[in-house]
């Protein structure tokens, strides 16, 4: 057996402790190091001699994840390992690359204890420092400390480090992303003065009925606490003191406290919040209050790097999820690097801090000697919740402590758990593979349907099989969070507000975390330079999960996706209703008041502003509804007529510039004019087809040009190129052939209109869509009314309902009057505000790093399709249409598997469609809700075109 083969946690380390910067000398051992791959694990150890010639060896950064840096390649799978499940064994072939790093120890170091800490190696680390073995350790996600006073040199030292990709540990730590070995976090050597401080446990309480503050700093060592800004000067550790009219810290209030911890020898600064996590009558409360979870789940990945996330970009990303309301972060699957969570409480979020622990691919194999109910494997697991918990214990963001995740359920969760609460007994615990909430205070599930939500908000969720009354009873007094929901892979995910609803609707519902935040893509570049993001099995992988890396709500370069503009729009903390001139204010935050807003209204016809003004409204506290009155002088008008209120900040909030929309609402205040058209002229036989006014169509009623543009088609369109949450309907919708449809001509006839008839279906089936073109020509517009009749037996919901047609590539620029700016679906529409939109038809698609359906407008009344000169085709829905415009077609998307498979065509393809079926969030998680399927039913819809 190799000595990577072990049940036990490593060897060697020293207590875990809290995480912190102090005033004693440190070192950052970051930088270039020298790096050498082989796939053995017990090869020589003669590289971590001193005089040991690496000149022969790669550069490589540290941090990093090597594969990252050509040496061997990422891989990808989901839930199952990529090696036999046979614990704790491993594969001989296992890539293991030695680190060296020669550095200067500065003159002035002082003497006496000296830590070396590493803060993440994945998955197992032997360190040599000067020769000297100083231990091992797993947890790849968890910091580890050697003490090394008694090896480190004056001057010149060698440190090495042999990582193993594959050991014990790999079986707890099956989480679903790329598998990345290395030194893919800080090294640092951290001078432990003699007096100093060990451990700091600060315990900042906030009693929300009196306003004050308690503060109980927990040394290791005797020290002090001085809090200058409440008045606190040298107070003992370990001894309670209470200070009044303090100011809770909350996600949306993060007010810190500087403070230091101080002994003769040593000061570590502390950034102290108030606040009190609590569970009462069923509801999970910070400050006394009901918190609604508006969350993602955040991975740690970089395109470029792998597991190391440059800490200006996790600024620019925690940046970016509050300006879109982003309040809670479930740190999915394993505990962040360090400084994301003083940046959550700085700019405050809920978090919930997970155990580094997964092991989800013994589930395929029926849970058979799975980690969690092993004691062997007890050590590991309560090994992983304590060097967490210490190391993370003094941030106010932290709410619940997070057992792990996939695990299955086995007693030694019920060991961290008691580990944990004796610990630290100001938090909760979650863990959702602990179904029946044996040993966790909050119920919690992933992608649990609407249905399913709104029975679990009544208490009357189904019993779990395993519980008796009593436990039972608990869990149905528990609150609830759905610690993953909305599926956010490629296109989609649909039915956020109708969860949102039900968030709000029960107390006990208290939100949850959109799977997931980022698309894990890995950035390449075609042989001539074109970007595109690699995905599972493009590693050569033997096992892989495909696309199912790339399920975020941002693009692997953090780029926000439709998914996330919409989430925004759901969770928006500021619900607007415009009612006549009456506009509606209704604070969703739990805890901010609002105010340093203003409600800026617009008035439009047909999208062209035609009056506006700005409103200050009053205060509104949290959780109740303002109200103002506009004072709009309309001029008269025949166009559609929308009223637009926008509540905006008016001062920088400190994660947003003013001018920050806070919430948008609308309201339709009247109806265009109906349009007159003039009287059909009717149409001419001409020896190879048909003219009617401005169009041509050839023999068998097909238009062919428009006022002399070239035009093909409208012909009736059911395909879309699947989107990943379209896996439900997929198989089905391929089986029965709706992307190989045929067009039968019955007839071409004239009765005053020319009247096209046609069967459309798949080969094999007896089903089929009956189609009636009604074209008619009124001066230059030309109208058509489409029939659509099911015949046979329809089992399936259709992609779309529409028409398809194709222009020349030239009239790509498109106006729209509709809903926009962004892609909007059935079911994903929250963010579509009607207006009047411009766009370049590249600038109309959604590049999901797996191509699939994007890119369609919503309620579209009118869309013009122009060249530079000015000419080219405008479209009219009677009333709307949902709008698509592309250089390729529905087959070419569902053909590509990257970005870069997609090649413009001479012309563009244009879809416009009666109906879309929604997303729904069926890649993993509910299919969509029935409201918003589309069925195959007898349909007529009314399209008019006009050559411009
Ligand atoms: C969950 C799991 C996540 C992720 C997700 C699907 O079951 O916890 O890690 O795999 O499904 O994307």
């Amino acid at each position: 057996m190799s000595y990577v083969e072990e049940f036990q946690p490593g060897v060697g380390a020293l207590p875990p402790r809290a995480a912190y910067r102090s005033d004693a000398p440190a070192l950052s051992l970051n930088g270039t190091w020298r790096f050498r791959l082989t796939d053995r694990v017990g090869g020589d150890t003669g590289f971590t001699a001193a005089e040991y010639d690496d000149s022969g060896w790669a550069e490589l950064p540290v941090p990093s994840s090597w594969p990252m840096h050509g040496h061997g390649k990422p891989a990808y799978t989901n839930v199952v390992y990529p090696f036999p499940v046979d614990p704790p064994h491993v594969p001989t072939e296992n890539p293991t690359g030695d680190h060296r790093l020669v550095f200067e120890l500065p003159a002035d170091w002082p003497a006496g204890s000296t830590v070396l800490r590493f803060d993440g190696v994945e998955s197992y680390g032997r360190v040599w420092l000067n020769g000297t073995e100083l231990g091992w350790s797993t947890g790849s996600r968890l910091p580890v400390e050697y003490e090394v006073g008694g090896v480190l040199r004056p001057g010149r030292n060698t440190l090495a480090v042999r990582v193993h990709q594959w050991s014990a540990a790999s079986y707890l730590e099956d989480q679903d992303m790329w598998w990345l070995p290395g030194i893919f976090r800080d090294v640092t050597l951290l001078h432990r003065p003699a007096g100093g401080v060990g451990d700091v446990f600060v315990r900042a309480d906030f009693d929300h009925v009196t306003g004050a503050g308690t503060l109980r700093v927990e040394t290791d060592v005797p020290a002090t606490v001085s809090v200058p800004e409440l008045g606190i000067t040298d107070h003992p550790t370990g001894e309670s003191v209470t200070v009044d009219g303090v100011v809770g810290w909350t996600a949306e209030t993060p007010r810190l406290y500087d403070g230091v911890v101080a002994t003769a020898a040593e000061r570590v600064p502390v950034r102290i919040g108030f606040r009190t996590v609590t569970i009462a009558d069923g509801v999970l409360k910070v400050n006394g209050r009901r918190i609604l979870l508006r969350g993602v789940n955040r991975h740690e990945f970089h395109p470029d790097l792998g597991r190391v996330v440059p800490s200006e970009v996790v600024r620019a990303e925690l940046l970016l999820m509050k300006r879109h309301h982003v309040n809670a972060i479930r740190t999915s699957h394993y505990p962040p690097h360090p400084e994301m969570l003083a940046l959550a409480d700085e700019l405050g979020f809920w978090v919930i801090d997970e155990c580094d622990l997964e092991t989800h691919g013994f589930e395929p194999n029926g849970w058979r000697r799975n980690p969690s109910d092993d004691p062997q494997w007890t050590d590991a697991y309560t090994d992983r919740m304590r060097r967490m918990v210490e190391r993370d214990k003094n941030h106010p963001s932290i709410i619940l402590w997070s057992l792990g995740n996939e695990s299955g359920i086995g007693f030694n969760h019920g060991l961290m758990a008691d580990w944990a609460r004796k610990r630290d007994g100001s938090r909760p615990i979650h863990y959702e593979g602990d179904h029946a909430c044996r040993y966790v205070d909050v119920y919690s599930r992933m992608y649990a349907s609407h249905e399913e939500v709104d029975a679990i908000g009544r208490h009357a969720e189904e019993r779990h099989p395993d519980a008796d009354d009593e436990l039972d009873a608990r869990r149905r007094g528990m609150p609830f969070i759905q610690c993953e929901y909305g599926h956010a892979m490629g296109n989609g995910p649909g039915g956020l507000a109708e969860y949102q609803e039900l968030f709000e609707r029960y107390e006990r519902c208290q939100g949850g975390f959109i799977w997931e935040w980022l698309d894990h893509g890995v950035r390449s570049h075609t042989p001539d330079g074109r970007e595109y993001f690699r995905y599972g099995g493009d590693f050569g992988e033997e096992l892989h999960d495909g696309n199912f890396i790339v399920d975020g709500l941002v693009f692997p370069d953090r780029t926000p996706s439709p998914g996330l503009t919409e989430f925004a729009a759901v969770i928006a903390p500021v619900r607007v209703t415009v009612d006549g001139a009456r506009v509606q204010l209704r604070n969703t935050y739990d805890f901010a008041v609002l105010t340093d807003v203003e409600v800026r209204w617009e008035l439009t016809d047909d999208g062209v502003p035609v009056a506006a003004g700005t409103v200050v409204p009053q205060a509104v506290p949290a959780g109740a509804t303002g109200e103002v009155t506009l004072d709009v002088a309309a001029p008269s008008g025949t166009g559609e007529r929308w009223l637009t209120a926008t509540v905006v900040s008016t001062v920088d909030l400190g994660w947003a510039p003013a001018g920050h929309v806070l919430g948008v609402g609308q309201a339709r205040w009247a109806e265009a004019a109906p349009v007159a058209l003039p009287a059909p002229t009717p149409p001419t036989a001409e020896a190879d087809g048909y003219a009617l006014g401005p169009a041509r169509f050839d023999a068998e009623g097909v238009l062919r040009s428009l006022g002399g543009l070239a035009v093909t088609g409208p012909r009736l369109d059911v395909w879309r190129a699947p989107i990943d949450n379209d896996k439900p309907y997929e198989a089905a919708w391929r089986a029965l052939g709706l992307h190989r449809v045929h067009h039968r001509l019955v007839d071409v006839t004239t009765d005053g209109d020319l009247v096209v008839r046609t069967r459309v279906a798949p080969a094999a089936t007896d089903v089929g869509l009956a189609v009636t073109y009604r074209w008619s020509a009124h001066g230059d517009t030309v109208r058509l009314v489409v029939s659509v009749t099911p015949e046979g037996e329809w089992t399936v919901p259709l992609p779309r309902l529409g028409l398809r047609l194709a222009v020349p590539s030239t009239v790509d620029n498109v106006t729209w009057f509709g809903g926009g700016p962004g892609e909007a679906y059935p079911d994903s529409r929250r963010a579509a505000l009607v207006g009047r939109y411009s766009a370049g038809v590249d600038a109309l698609q959604t590049p999901y790093v797996f191509p699939q359906e994007n890119g369609n407008r919503t309620a579209v009344r009118w869309a013009t399709l122009l060249d530079a000169d000015g000419h080219g085709l405008r479209i009219d829905g009677a009333p709307t249409v949902e709008f698509t415009v592309r250089r390729w077609t529905s087959e070419e998307l569902d053909a590509a598997r990257h970005t870069t498979d997609l090649v413009p065509e001479e012309v563009l393809h244009v879809n416009v469609d009666h109906a879309q079926h929604g997303l729904g969030s069926g890649s993993c998680g509910p299919a969509v809700l029935p409201q918003y399927e589309l069925h195959a039913a007898p349909t007529t819809f009314e399209v008019r075109f006009r050559a411009l």
